[in-house]
């Protein structure tokens, strides 16, 4: 399983990229908006950042049309932008164009709740289906049992499109997705720093460290 970071702040990105394990960046309105600047500026030097690797970048249009036509001006910025296209019948429709017609967008079909929408978002030719685990559990179902559904139906199914657990809210969100079988996770930074540290592990520094000093000190004595 891939890590995407559902981020849209640069110094998390750069961060991130940093430790190696960052395939790709998911951003959607509500990330952007909490970040300063021009827009489209943002977008570019995310993308640039990634280098080949993909940066998934929400429309906000309601009409397939007006959502195709975003997603081309999106696709312009740079060479790995993903559109992401809100589930739905005009979503579908823009999908369907988008990955058919002219200069194919890869598209990454957002705010998914069933396996049937993962379905038909697949079968439009999306390249990629989000599902949104932690609000599914806000609402007492259950997100990772959705994945698992998902993962189950594409591999009997022999669909290509690929599967983005988003929405993850905590570590244990992410071994479960990995369990079954999403092929990305993407997780906010905070998550990602969860998911490096575990208590057992600084203590065991601690230890270490305060062994070495005590023999280091016996034997300058
Ligand atoms: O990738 C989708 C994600 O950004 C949504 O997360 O926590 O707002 O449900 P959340």
């Amino acid at each position: 399983m891939k890590f995407f970071l559902d981020s849209a702040n640069l110094q998390e990105i750069k961060e991130a990229i940093s430790w190696g394990v960052i395939s790709g960046v998911t951003t959607n309105p509500t990330l952007v908006s909490k970040e300063a600047g021009p827009f489209e500026e943002l977008v570019k030097e995310i993308c640039r950042l990634l280098q080949d690797n993909p940066v998934s970048v929400e429309v906000l249009s309601t009409t397939s049309g007006g959502m195709v036509e975003e997603a081309r001006r999106l696709a312009a910025l740079a060479e790995n932008v993903v559109v992401k296209i809100p589930m739905g019948v005009e979503g579908l429709k823009a999908v369907y164009r988008l990955s058919s017609e002219g200069k194919r967008v890869p598209c990454n079909v957002t705010l998914i709740f069933s396996a049937n929408q993962a379905l038909l978002a697949s079968r439009a030719g999306a390249a990629y289906v989000s599902p949104f685990i932690g609000r599914i559990d806000d609402i007492s179902w259950d997100g990772v049992g959705l994945v698992r559904k998902i993962m189950d139906i594409f591999t009997c199914q022999k669909l290509d499109t690929l599967v983005i657990a988003a929405s993850i809210r905590h570590p244990l969100h992410v071994e479960e997705v990995a369990a079954a079988g999403a092929h990305v996770a993407t997780v906010p930074f905070s998550v990602l720093r969860q998911m490096s540290r575990h208590p057992l592990t600084d203590l065991g520094i601690e230890r270490f460290l305060a062994d070495w000093e005590k023999t280091r000190r016996e034997e300058k004595i």
